[in-house]
């Protein structure tokens, strides 16, 4: 007994299980299908499987088949989600004659549809239905008396069977009339106006009933033989609009919190019902499904039914889908084809001619690095060729070694490219140009002639001697440049000129005073003597003369040039076409011998004394031949003891004769044809030093004047005057001259 109440008890539990709402919408326990019926949520068969009350359904057995009903009576054929429809079978109502009553008498089971109430889900679609009246004498009437109030008719008569026709339902034999919206009742009822028994021979039904208009087609047969029932079995399709009709639309939806909104899925969206207040749900463009349940949307494979035109290819992706055809096409979507792509057609030309400017500047870029590593490459073999290794590795070796190794382009941009303006000069060995460092320091750049190979090989190292000379009075060489064919040198700028300049030229000899020549040729003949004793063996100039004795700020003596010497062939052979040194200056024994000594220097150096004491060029190209070689001419007239006739007029007489005579012999023995007879160029240089202690200091002074004059703040007035007070006072032994004496020429 207690078994069976605890029994009972589970069952009312397991019942209160199913309370209406509270069940999972997709949950396994709810039958979604009924029969052939699909029964999608929101409806529901099994009890909290549906939405709400008015979406359950029943699924009933009849004649062995599982039937879904509406209210118990309406069997529903088809839900559609998208639609917001239901189509459910309708009742056909009949009103016939009683042959054996006489009388008009009412058939099948209902007479019209009834909703419930405002609140129910269904809606009798004024769309898709028609109130179809059938009949020759039929005028049947619809009405909502308590809803919406309408009432409408339908009228169908047929006075002449002929009149009749198949498909036609117009007034004659049948009429369609549509409804209002918002009906969710309706019954009918028919009236009998006039009564025409023959009529009742070929015709004694009457039918109406709110059906489908789709479903529906006219035959002359539901006249005659009144077969209108007996063909649809007594039953029509009638369209339900349904939705959830709780609250008014989706926007009231949405805002109403104590209500359920049920577009449950993602992807989906709320439409408002067009047939009476509420809403529906529908999945968005690219989804199908079940708006209602969560995650009910699911991506179309749009695909499946290939959409794009049938030479294109489809690709499906979430929400949608895309078209391609085939290359050189391009879909069109407004008119769903592939059409030629001209687009394409003129991108890939661009392309090409984009692609052949690519690879012609390529080529172009690698044809100039492939000549710029060829350069390169005789550039190094330049500098191998001139010992430019051997110069690196003896200059790292020796650090603080003041010499470069200029790369070509540095000296072309410090000349200009070699600009014919920044030319200094022009000498045998080759041309010197004006040059700016990237250190802002001006050079003197020498361009070098045509070298022999010997000369080439020993070039590095001999640099490397050059480069360690520091005399003050020998012109730096400050680097060189290897990586040339013809080597080119950097020497240090002096900037003032020559000694060429200071006796031959233009008024110069005026200007300057006979024991400043004499200590310029001192100078000159230190710096001499020092090449000569640096190194064995010795350093020869190789073409000493005055244009190649360069004048400092300070008018001080620098020996130019002389790496030039190294440059120039000493081959025999190459004589012909080379001649060492200057002509007026050249060693006579050079002449024979080809072999360039250091006497050769002392010979060259025997002329300049020459120049100082005559102020004679060394050769005169115009004269009678004899007088033509200032050599010549000066030794005759030591010869004849007439000094006097070629010594430059303004020294006469007012150097003391001692100093000129001993100039003269010390410039004659310079001069001897013998070169094993000549002194050394160190003697030379203490011999000039001797002699310079000679100075007597002949010409007028006029320090005491000058320095009146800058006490009396004026300036000094004169020409031609020589500014000598810069000249460095502690590097030279003997001062024969007070620095801050200013002398005038006469
Ligand atoms: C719904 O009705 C249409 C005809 O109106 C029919 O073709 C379709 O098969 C029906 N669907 C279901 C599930 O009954
Ligand atoms: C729902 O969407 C489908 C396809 O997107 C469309 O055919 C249908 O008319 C929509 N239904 C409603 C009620 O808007
Ligand atoms: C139509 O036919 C059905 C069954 O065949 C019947 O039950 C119903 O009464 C008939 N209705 C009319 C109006 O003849
Ligand atoms: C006609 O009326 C009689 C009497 O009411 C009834 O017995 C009979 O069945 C009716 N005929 C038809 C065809 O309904
Ligand atoms: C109706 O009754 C009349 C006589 O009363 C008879 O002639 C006729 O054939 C009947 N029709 C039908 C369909 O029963
Ligand atoms: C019906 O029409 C036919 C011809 O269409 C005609 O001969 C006949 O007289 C008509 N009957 C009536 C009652 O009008
Ligand atoms: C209709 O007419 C027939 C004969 O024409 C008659 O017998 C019958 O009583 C009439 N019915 C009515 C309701 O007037
Ligand atoms: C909100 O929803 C509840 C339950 O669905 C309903 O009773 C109520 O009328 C709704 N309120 C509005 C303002 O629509
Ligand atoms: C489709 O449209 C494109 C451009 O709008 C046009 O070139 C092409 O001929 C059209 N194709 C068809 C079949 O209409």
């Amino acid at each position: 007994m207690q078994v069976f109440l605890q029994l009972g008890l589970c069952i009312v539990l397991l019942a209160a299980q199913y309370v209406p709402g509270t069940a999972v919408p997709g949950s396994s326990q709810c039958r979604r299908q009924c029969g052939n019926v699909e029964i999608p949520y929101p409806f529901g068969i099994d009890p909290g499987c549906s939405l709400g009350e008015g979406f359950d359904l029943t699924c009933e057995v009849q004649g062995g088949v599982q039937k879904p009903m509406l209210r118990s009576d309406f069997e529903v054929l088809n839900i559609s989600l998208t639609e917001g429809t239901a189509r459910v079978l309708n009742y056909i109502l009949g009103f016939c004659y009683n042959n054996s009553t006489g009388s008009m008498e009412y058939f099948g089971r209902y007479g019209g549809y009834n909703g419930g109430d405002s609140s129910s889900p269904y809606r009798l679609s004024d769309v898709q239905n028609r109130f179809t009246v059938i009949g020759c004498n039929a005028l049947g009437s619809i009405s909502d008396p308590d809803g919406t109030g309408y009432q409408g008719y339908g009228v169908a008569t047929c006075r002449n069977q002929s009149d009749l026709m198949d498909g036609s339902c117009s007034g004659i034999g049948c009429s369609q009339t549509t409804i209002p919206k918002r009906m969710y009742y309706y019954e009918t009822t028919f009236f009998h106006s006039v009564n025409t028994s023959q009529i009742f021979k070929f015709n004694r039904c009457s039918y109406g009933v709110l059906m489908e208009a789709a479903a529906f087609k006219f035959s002359t047969t539901y006249i005659d033989t009144n077969k209108f029932n007996d063909t649809y079995d007594g039953r029509v399709p009638m369209i339900l609009d349904w939705a959830v009709r709780d609250v008014k639309s989706c926007d009231a939806a949405k805002l109403n919190k104590t209500g359920t909104y049920a577009c449950l899925s993602s992807n989906s969206k709320c439409v408002d019902s067009t047939n009476d207040q509420g809403y529906m749900c529908n999945c968005t463009n690219g989804y199908e499904g079940n708006p209602y349940l969560p995650d009910g949307c699911k991506d179309v494979n749009e695909c499946s039914h290939n959409p794009c035109p049938s030479d294109g290819l489809c690709r499906n992706n979430v929400g949608g889908y895309r078209c391609s055809c085939r290359v050189g096409k391009k879909y069109v979507k407004e008119n769903n084809t592939c059409s030629p792509d001209t687009g394409l057609i003129i991108g890939i030309t661009m392309g090409l001619f984009g692609l052949m400017v690519i690879v012609m500047i390529t080529i172009f870029w690698g044809q100039m690095i492939l000549q710029k590593r060829k350069l390169n490459r005789v550039k190094q073999e330049y500098f191998r060729q001139h010992g430019g290794l051997l110069l690196f590795d003896r200059m790292k070796s020796e650090k603080g070694l003041a010499f470069n190794v200029f790369s070509e382009a540095e000296l072309i941009h410090a000349t200009d490219n070699f600009d014919s303006s920044r030319i200094l000069g022009k000498g045998g060995h080759g041309t010197v140009y004006k040059g700016i460092t990237k250190t802002n320091m001006p050079v003197a750049i020498k361009r070098c002639g045509v070298v022999d190979e010997r000369q080439k090989k020993e070039f590095g190292q001999e640099m490397l001697i050059l480069s360690q000379i520091n005399h003050k009075n020998v012109v730096k060489l400050l680097g060189c440049c290897l990586e040339v064919e013809v080597p080119i040198l950097v020497y240090e700028c002096v900037p003032n000129g020559t000694l060429f300049e200071l006796i031959h030229g233009k008024n110069q000899a005026l200007q300057i005073s006979f024991s400043t020549l004499l200590r310029i040729a001192h100078e000159a003949a230190e710096g001499l003597s020092f090449l000569h004793s640096y190194a064995s063996p010795p350093i020869i100039h190789g073409d000493v003369k005055t244009s190649n004795i360069l004048l400092d700020d300070n008018y001080m003596a620098k020996v130019s040039d002389f790496g030039a010497s190294i440059l120039a062939p000493s081959d025999k052979e190459q004589f012909v076409t080379m001649v060492q040194g200057t002509c007026g200056y050249l060693d006579p024994e050079y002449m024979q011998t080809c072999q360039l000594t250091d006497k050769s220097d002392v010979y060259s150096f025997g002329v300049i004394l020459l120049e100082i004491l005559t102020g004679q060029l060394p050769l005169k190209l115009e004269g009678p031949e004899k007088q033509r070689s200032l050599s010549l001419i000066f030794l005759s007239a030591m010869k004849e003891n007439n000094l006097d006739a070629v010594l430059v007029s303004y020294v006469k007489g007012q150097e003391s004769m001692e100093l000129l005579r001993g100039l003269a012999d010390l410039a004659k023995i310079c001069l001897d044809m013998c070169g094993d007879n000549r002194p050394s160029m160190k003697e030379v240089a203490d011999e000039l030093n001797r002699l310079r202690k000679l100075t007597t200091h002949p010409w007028v002074r006029l320090d005491v004047e000058t320095d009146a004059e800058s006490l009396l703040g004026g300036e000094s007035t004169g020409g031609y005057q020589i500014e000598l007070s810069g000249y460095p006072m502690g590097e030279s032994e003997d001062q024969p001259i007070n620095p801050r004496s200013s002398y005038y020429a006469r």
